[in-house]
């Protein structure tokens, strides 16, 4: 690490690894959460499916075809045959033997270390399991759960207030300025009322919207960076967590606001 005089107060965001470190590993492996954690993320983001005979896996897309050397989707796969494969070896020869994550492994892994872990829901219908599997593991505390579906997120919420829930969503679709806005706005009235966060993607992180968010003490990770420059605008706007496959571009370094 960096070594900065004494008293020098570091202002930084609260940086969310997405899929762990995808730029230097590969997406979605302990091997990559590892590589957020040392980094030093505050907290790393990730998505779960379900198995073909129930369990709860990491896994971004509906198929293993592009993060794995098998092809097939997860629903139709069984726990045995996804942990059979390998979910490094695209990215590079030395992840060679990378498993996909068990929710339970990636849980435990991290279970009681200083980061906050972001889990989005990919599939529905199987919010309960993953409450009683955070829960099993005493990591209420530690997880904020997350959904592009509303159903989905109002159902966890119901199930366990205690977890913070983060909508995502995105108000960048197409129309005005305006009309955007307005959608933000609305956005932001249902998330007051349903105590849940709202999760934007950056393109829909208005100034206004992130005012509304901060005076509210409501916590709203913003989704996805890619792109330095995009990085340093939305910073310079006030942002305050950023969701980046760059963990390494935030987290040793001061930002100047
Ligand atoms: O954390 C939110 C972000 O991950 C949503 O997009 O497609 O990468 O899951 P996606
Ligand atoms: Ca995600």
């Amino acid at each position: 690490l960096k070594e900065y005089p004494e008293n020098t107060i570091i202002q930084r965001p609260i940086v969310a690894a997405h899929r762990g470190v995808p730029s230097l590993a590969p997406e979605n492996t302990m091997a990559s959460y590892r590589l957020a954690y040392d980094l030093g993320a505050d907290m790393i983001e990730t998505d779960l499916k379900i198995t073909k005979d129930g369990h709860i896996v990491i896994m971004h897309d509906d198929t293993v075809n592009r993060t794995t050397d098998g092809t097939g989707r997860v629903r139709d796969l069984t726990l045995d045959e996804i942990r059979a494969l390998d979910a490094g070896i695209k990215f590079g020869p030395e992840f060679k033997g990378e498993k996909v994550p068990t929710f339970k492994e990636f849980l435990q892994d991290f279970k009681g270390k200083e980061i906050v872990l972001l889990v989005e829901l990919k599939d529905t219908g199987i919010e309960e399991q993953v409450i009683k599997e955070i829960e099993e593991e005493n990591m209420v505390d530690q997880v904020v759960l997350q959904s592009f579906n509303l159903g989905s997120m109002t159902k966890m919420n119901k199930l366990k207030p205690e977890i913070p829930d983060g909508y995502l969503f995105s108000a960048g679709v197409p129309g005005t300025e305006a009309g955007k806005l307005k959608n933000a706005q609305k956005m932001l009235d249902y998330g007051t009322s349903q105590n849940v966060t709202l999760n934007a993607s950056y393109g829909s992180a208005y100034q206004e919207f992130n005012t509304y968010m901060r005076q509210r003490g409501m916590l709203n990770m913003h989704w996805t960076f890619r792109d330095e420059v995009a990085f340093s605008d939305k910073l310079q706007e006030g942002i305050i967590g950023p969701i980046t496959d760059y963990t390494q571009w935030l987290t040793h370094s001061p930002i100047n606001l």
